[in-house]
């Protein structure tokens, strides 16, 4: 749209844009907005049934039956990880899904001896990694601002910000896949080291933690562990 004051900038916020970008960019917000008051309309909770599927009645599991996991089914996992928030979106998760016989066998003398049958158990071990040049993807990912100045040259920050976030896509991964039908068995006792340089060397990879992934064999199981109460580590400030 022509600009009646016939300049050709206009500010948003912090930012100085042509009054056609500017356009583009309120028209793309108030897309967001429908979206979200869109879905409201839709559904605004999940039921009991599906809170229980994905955390309160939903296990770790240690063995799972033969039933394979469809590459499709770790696409349409993956789509909702890739959906959840991560700070400044900087997105540090890296997947690898372990298949084959030889990527279990890459993985295993990684792992603690107890935890080794339930890693072959499953159809797919996923190892949950965060990659420390996450933040030279920020012109993609958060590109109203260019915010690697806060990264570059601070190892530090650089590791808590991928260790964090990567984390937190890892937990999303599981209640993804639980809200899928899949069942996850978490596992943190490896060595780190052992799979970073089975897998990771020479990249900016690291590894986080792992998750076995498939149909589950509940008879493994033991018993519901118990938990902390509201009142023994909430408090109010
Ligand atoms: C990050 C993480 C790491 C874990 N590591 C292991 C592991 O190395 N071996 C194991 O048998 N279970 C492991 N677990 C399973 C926990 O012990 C289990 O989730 C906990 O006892 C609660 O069980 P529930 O989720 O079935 O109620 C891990 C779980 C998480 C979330």
């Amino acid at each position: 749209m022509p600009c009646a004051n016939s300049c050709r900038n206009t500010r948003i916020g912090e930012h100085t844009m042509t009054h056609a970008d500017a356009d583009a960019l309120m028209d793309l917000r108030a897309k967001a907005h429908a979206a979200v008051r869109a879905l409201r309309a839709r559904k605004t909770e999940l039921d009991d049934d599906s809170i229980d599927v994905i955390l309160r009645g939903a296990r770790n599991h240690y063995a799972f039956t033969d039933r394979p996991v469809p590459r499709a089914l770790l696409e349409t996992i993956y789509d909702i990880v890739a959906a959840g928030p991560t700070s400044m979106n900087s997105s540090p998760a890296r997947f690898v899904f372990i298949t084959s016989d030889e990527g279990r066998a890459r993985l295993e003398p990684a792992l603690k001896p107890p935890n080794v049958p339930k890693m072959r158990s499953a159809p797919v071990n996923v190892i949950v990694a965060h990659d420390l040049d996450f933040w030279t993807h920020l012109p993609f990912l958060f590109p109203h601002e260019d915010r690697r100045p806060q990264f570059e040259g601070k190892p530090a920050h650089i590791e808590a910000t991928a260790f964090r976030n990567g984390t937190l896509q890892g937990a999303y991964f599981m209640i993804a896949a639980r809200a899928v039908g899949l069942d996850v068995g978490a596992m943190s006792g490896f060595s780190n080291a052992a799979v970073d340089e089975a897998f990771f060397a020479g990249t900016s990879v690291r590894s986080n933690f792992l998750i076995n992934l498939g149909y589950a064999d509940e008879t493994a199981l033991f018993q519901k562990l118990p938990r902390f109460g509201f009142d023994e580590v909430c408090s109010f400030a």
